[in-house]
């Protein structure tokens, strides 16, 4: 089985996206085989300052080492670096009924407001699917708002398949646990378009503030309160183990108590919960050459495996000779 997964450098990365989904990466890593990369391509439909796009490139690198991606079990690469991928990318277009494309969220929400989309939005999908089938991808594991590019990756593929002959493999989506549900600060779910996030890395002095200023209700101390769907108990649970947990509930339970000792508990038990990857995430940071010499290496096996899909696609559809 190979898993890949892709996720865009549009920002520092926070609660949500670790436990929705790198972590999960993480644990399937060990997997037969695993690729991930960081999909600047895609991120270059929303960040239009080229160094502001390099930057959060390379952060998200960081991150992503310094949270326990292994390159000695996955090919960690980023997108650009791997031409093969782009060109993949036309052949597929020159099949992607306009309608399908049409359909896909990220174009019809934006023109359902109004607002002018541009051609790398309306084929952001294609390049997901050139991605995809470019390593034989036979998992993908995603969150539910990716769902559907999955669908209409394997329609594109599907339909090369039908009209060229067998060339790609058909991947299945494997739906992230819990990827809608991490709340951010106002108890919507976290998400940097709402401005209710709380960073992986930020100074713990920032993370802090941003915690004492979760949203809760104006109940009196003294009430009891229910626990369960209550968005500041949900983010302790995050952090907290079984028996933190279970005496939390029980204080939530009798009252009497301020939300305020909870976000101390719970800004402690969040630093205390990344320190030793922002320790790793230091020293890496101290050290470029190693992380492009990861990400150079990942490009490369990356690009051996694009190589030869590409070769069987362009042979397929007759832009290259047969082999
Ligand atoms: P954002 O909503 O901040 O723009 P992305 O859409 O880039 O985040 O998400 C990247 C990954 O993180 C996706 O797999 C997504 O499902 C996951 N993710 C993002 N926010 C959350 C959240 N609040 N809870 C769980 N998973 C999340
Ligand atoms: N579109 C995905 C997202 O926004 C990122 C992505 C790009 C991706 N290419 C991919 C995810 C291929 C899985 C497979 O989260």
């Amino acid at each position: 089985m190979r898993v890949l997964s892709g996720i865009q450098p549009t920002g520092r990365f926070h609660w949500g996206n670790y436990f929705g989904a790198i972590r999960q990466y993480i644990d399937l890593q060990t997997e037969d085989e695993a690729y991930y990369f960081i999909a600047n391509l895609h991120a270059l439909t929303t960040v239009r300052d080229p160094e502001q796009l390099r930057q959060l490139t390379l952060d998200a690198a960081l991150d992503l080492l310094a949270l326990g991606l292994n390159p000695e079990h996955a090919v960690l690469f980023v997108q650009s670096d791997v031409p093969e991928v782009s060109e993949l990318c036309w052949l597929l277009m020159t099949g992607a009924p306009m309608g399908l494309l049409e359909r896909c969220h990220a174009y019809k929400d934006k023109k359902a407001k109004g607002l002018v989309a541009d051609a790398g939005l309306f084929t952001y999908p294609v390049l997901m699917a050139a991605d995809i089938l470019a390593y034989d991808a036979d998992i993908v594991p995603v969150g539910e708002d990716q769902v559907q590019h999955i669908e209409v990756c394997r329609d594109l593929a599907g339909s090369f398949n039908h009209h060229f002959g067998e060339t790609f493999v058909l991947p299945k989506p494997k739906l992230l646990d819990g990827s809608a549900k991490v709340p951010g600060t106002d108890g919507e779910k976290m998400s940097k378009s709402y401005s209710n996030t709380i960073e992986l890395f930020e100074e713990p002095k920032e993370a802090r503030k941003k915690i004492m200023r979760i949203t809760t209700d104006s109940r009196p101390m003294e009430q009891p309160k229910e626990p369960d769907g209550d968005h500041l108990y949900q983010l302790l649970s995050l952090f907290a183990d079984e028996a933190q947990r279970r005496e939390v509930a029980a204080l939530y339970r009798r009252g009497g108590f301020g939300y305020g000792e909870i976000k101390k508990a719970l800004a402690e038990l969040a630093e205390k919960y990344f320190a030793e990857a922002r320790a790793r995430r230091a020293e890496l940071a101290a050290s470029p050459e190693t992380v492009s010499e990861i990400l150079g290496d990942g490009a490369a096996r990356a690009r051996r495996k694009a190589g030869t899909v590409l070769r069987r696609a362009q042979e397929a559809c007759g832009v290259k000779p047969r082999g």
